[in-house]
């Protein structure tokens, strides 16, 4: 089968099409004929093992994912497709059923097969969208969940999304004005459009506005781009707010001493802890027409490197899809 591959860590050039064995899928397994998957920002951030953030977080990922190369070859950690094989321990799902996830840190899903166990990050794909619109939506979805269920919110709860436009903050703006929350977005003028049919009541454009300098105080600060920091957005939360980031390790240290020092709480999302749950959650959002995927470019699977590199601008609205069949 064709896949995206790459034997050593760098920038989006390392990757290239190659041909290799199709998966077998275990007893717990389903083999998937992958429709199309998804270039992230996990993928770019593994494929150059951290090396942007410094020599520390570099030697820490490549303990985790392979010290000399990549454990995993294969790229990519969003699939959606249709179960080609299902393992003999597998009851939930049969050949041809269609189905989208994430395969997180065993990746392989950029490639024509991926095999997922049953019982992981995969469920039944929405009946009402396209495989290239379920690609891309699992992974954002999941992180702003993990995010956002920290800081129980209730109707009326006040929360302003930072990088409203990404992948994970336009699954934010939505998650959040479905829990009942009022959603300020923070992003460019030219996607308030955008932030408005997703949910949002207010709109700051970040180039023009600084909203730590506007005098106003909000229930939860979801930076959902990894731009801020607490110690800039503390005059901006109310007394037993939440600051809720989704990036840097400082913000572990964060969250244990606001936990017991304070009123003002930092609450680091590590991704969703029910994640099964989570995705079926997703599909019946999706079916209700209460949710709906935010993607910005579609590539076929041979532009991978172009994908990539528009990946690494940051500056992509919601989700890019390769298109592998
Ligand atoms: N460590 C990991 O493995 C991992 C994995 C996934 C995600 N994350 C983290 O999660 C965060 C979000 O990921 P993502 O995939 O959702 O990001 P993304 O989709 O790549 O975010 C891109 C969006 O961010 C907006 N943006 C860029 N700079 C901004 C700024 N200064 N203020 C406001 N908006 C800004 C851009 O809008 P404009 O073009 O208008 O600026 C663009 O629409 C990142 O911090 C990422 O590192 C980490």
């Amino acid at each position: 089968m064709k896949a995206v591959v790459y034997r050593r860590y760098g920038p989006p050039d390392v990757l290239h099409i190659e041909e290799v064995p199709k998966p077998e899928p275990a007893d717990d397994e389903v083999l998937i004929k992958v429709h199309a998957s998804a270039v992230n920002r996990l993928d770019m951030h593994v494929r150059e093992a951290e090396a942007s953030y410094g020599l520390g977080y570099q030697l820490v990922a490549r303990l985790v994912l392979g010290v000399r190369g990549p454990r995993h070859p294969i790229a990519g950690s969003e699939f959606s497709g249709q179960v080609a094989a299902a393992g003999a321990a597998v009851h939930e799902f049969k050949p041809g059923d269609e189905v989208f996830g994430v395969t997180g840190l065993r990746f392989g899903a950029n490639a024509e097969y991926v095999a997922v166990r049953a019982r992981s990050r995969i469920a039944l794909k929405p009946g009402n969208i396209t495989f290239d619109e379920a690609a891309g939506i699992a992974d954002g979805f999941l992180s702003a969940s993990g995010c956002l269920r920290q800081a129980h919110l209730e109707r009326g709860t006040t929360v302003l999304v930072y990088g409203a436009s990404g992948s994970i903050g336009t699954a934010g703006v939505q998650l959040a004005r479905h829990l009942g929350a009022h959603v300020i977005a923070v992003c460019q003028a030219k996607d308030f459009e955008l932030a408005r049919s997703l949910g949002a009541a207010e709109l700051i454009d970040y180039t023009i506005e600084d909203f730590t300098k506007n005098g106003r105080q909000y229930d939860v600060i979801f930076d959902a781009v990894g731009k801020l920091s607490f110690s800039r957005s503390r005059n901006s939360l109310k007394s037993g707010g939440w600051y809720l980031p989704t990036d840097g390790a400082r913000n572990l240290v964060l969250a244990a001493t606001t936990r017991r020092f304070g009123d003002k709480r930092v609450a680091m999302g590590m991704g969703s802890t029910t994640p099964k749950q989570d995705l079926q959650w997703l599909k019946q959002l999706i079916e209700a027409g209460d949710y709906r995927p935010v993607i910005d470019r579609i590539y076929p699977m041979d532009q991978v490197v172009e994908a990539a590199r528009y990946v690494e601008t940051r500056q992509k609205v919601g989700n890019v899809v390769l298109k592998v069949s």
